[in-house]
């Protein structure tokens, strides 16, 4: 899906940029994210639903990487918006993102993040729980304001994944649960109410999922569900969202399938089941983070010391770490990496990539084979655009870095790197706060 190459300086170039003429310009660690491959992404999960002519909402999940820049690019494709904290949903004000295309998500919105939805007339709530459900109750009434809801429900299917990023499965925190009731009692309720409009049910079974048969058993276990309200309450739904989570390749393990065939699958799954309930198929939601930016980000490192244990180990080290990816020290996730500026080097040696935080878990890659590479080079890790900027943080007080998008030649900073200023803006002086508040 994207554009990157080696050039003929046996530089990598991303989006016809030279990375090294980007690392002089920004610095590093540096976050690059190749337009074009969002944008074939995004075309091809909606040209999938266009082939095969159902109604559609492509929601780009913003906790992968929120940004201005981001949730505009997102708009520019066509594409809706998955928030699911104040924050986000603030960042989307901010980008001037259609309202109407956002759907708020989370298993403890707070009543202050639940008003500020309904002020703003957003397109639908995904409503997680009985508690957020009253408050709803009580908020639309008062503020007589109406809201679109989808209900979400845990359709108890384990996609293959990390425990830490399954969802679906029944003992989770998020959703109704079938089995006992509980999303019966949610749609009689919400049925029942002037204000609240059940627009539809939302499932999502988890992340970095690669077979597509986790979302037909999901949509087929939704199905089993829809069978009985219909029967039972008469209801039926205008929306099936069956949320995230499509695989990425993060490295030679992983095989994920081209994006329309997620989609032709769970269309079909579900047209099949619609049929057999004699029901128009409901218009169809997904809501990608990971397949849309994953892929698309690279981080330049710069490296820095090493240290050779002999018959051991060499450790490079780099100017990041687990600050600006958490991922290999929180879920063991394997990334793959080049030395950008020896991209057609011959790789002769084995070496193990560590990041600069005091913790000995801050490695980003174990054993990779790389060219001799010294004090200077950049690195450039794979496949870092998902939750990437999105997770990190100041551990050590390291600074966040910068962000830039590139497209055709063309390289423009959207997030610029953290201030050591910054770090402190927040912070009062205990010495010199004057007398304490009582
Ligand atoms: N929809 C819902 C309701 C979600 O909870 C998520 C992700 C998504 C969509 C998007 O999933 P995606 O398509 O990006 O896989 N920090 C973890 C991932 C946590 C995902 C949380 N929810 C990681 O770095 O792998």
């Amino acid at each position: 899906y994207g554009t990157s190459c080696i050039n003929r300086e046996g530089h990598l170039s991303i989006g016809g940029v030279d990375v090294t003429t980007l690392a002089d310009k920004y610095g590093t660690p540096l976050y690059i994210y190749d337009v074009k491959d969002i944008r074939n992404r995004a075309e091809e999960f909606k040209q999938a639903f266009e082939n095969k002519k159902v109604n559609y909402q492509v929601a780009y999940a913003s906790k992968a990487f929120s940004c201005i820049a981001m949730i505009e690019l997102a708009d520019e494709l066509g594409l809706s918006l998955d928030v699911c904290s104040g924050g986000e949903l603030y960042t989307a004000l901010q980008a001037g993102f259609p309202m109407e295309r956002v759907h708020f998500h989370g298993n403890n919105k707070t009543p202050d993040e639940l008003e500020m939805a309904l002020k703003e007339k957003i397109g639908c709530i995904v409503v997680d729980n009985f508690t957020e459900l009253s408050w709803l109750m009580a908020m639309t009434e008062s503020m007589k304001t109406e809201m679109n809801v989808l209900i979400r429900i845990t359709p108890g299917v384990e996609a293959h994944t990390h425990e830490y990023i399954s969802t679906g499965q029944e003992d989770s925190k998020f959703g109704f649960d079938l089995n006992s009731g509980q999303a019966k009692k949610a749609i009689k309720m919400i049925m029942g109410h002037s204000y609240l409009r059940l627009q539809g049910v939302h499932s999502h079974i988890g992340s970095q999922i690669f077979r597509a048969e986790g979302f037909e058993e999901a949509v087929k276990e939704i199905y089993l569900s829809l069978a009985q309200w219909q029967q039972e309450l008469g209801y039926y739904p205008e929306v099936l969202n069956v949320g995230g989570g499509f695989g990425i390749r993060y490295g030679e393990n992983d095989a994920p399938l081209p994006l329309h065939e997620y989609i032709d699958r769970m269309v079909e799954a579900a047209e099949k089941e619609s049929a057999k309930l004699n029901m128009p198929l409901p218009e169809m939601w997904i809501e990608p983070g990971r397949a849309l930016v994953g892929e698309a980000g690279t981080t330049l490192y710069r490296i820095g010391s090493r240290k050779d244990i002999p018959d051991l180990r060499t450790y490079l080290s780099v100017d990041g770490g687990m600050t600006d990816n958490i991922r290999p020290a929180l879920y063991q996730a394997e990334y793959e990496a080049i030395v950008a500026n020896k991209a057609a080097e011959e790789k002769t040696e084995l070496v193990s990539i560590a990041g600069k935080c005091c913790e000995s878990g801050d490695m980003l890659i174990w054993d990779l084979s790389l060219p001799p590479a010294v004090q200077g080079d950049l690195l450039a890790v794979s496949s870092t655009g998902a939750y990437g900027y999105s997770m990190a943080n100041n551990y050590n007080r390291i600074l966040r870095p910068a962000v830039v998008f590139v497209e055709d030649g063309e390289h423009r900073c959207v997030i610029e790197r953290e201030t050591f200023k910054d770090l402190v803006r927040h912070e009062r002086s205990y010495r010199n706060s004057g007398s304490p508040e009582k």
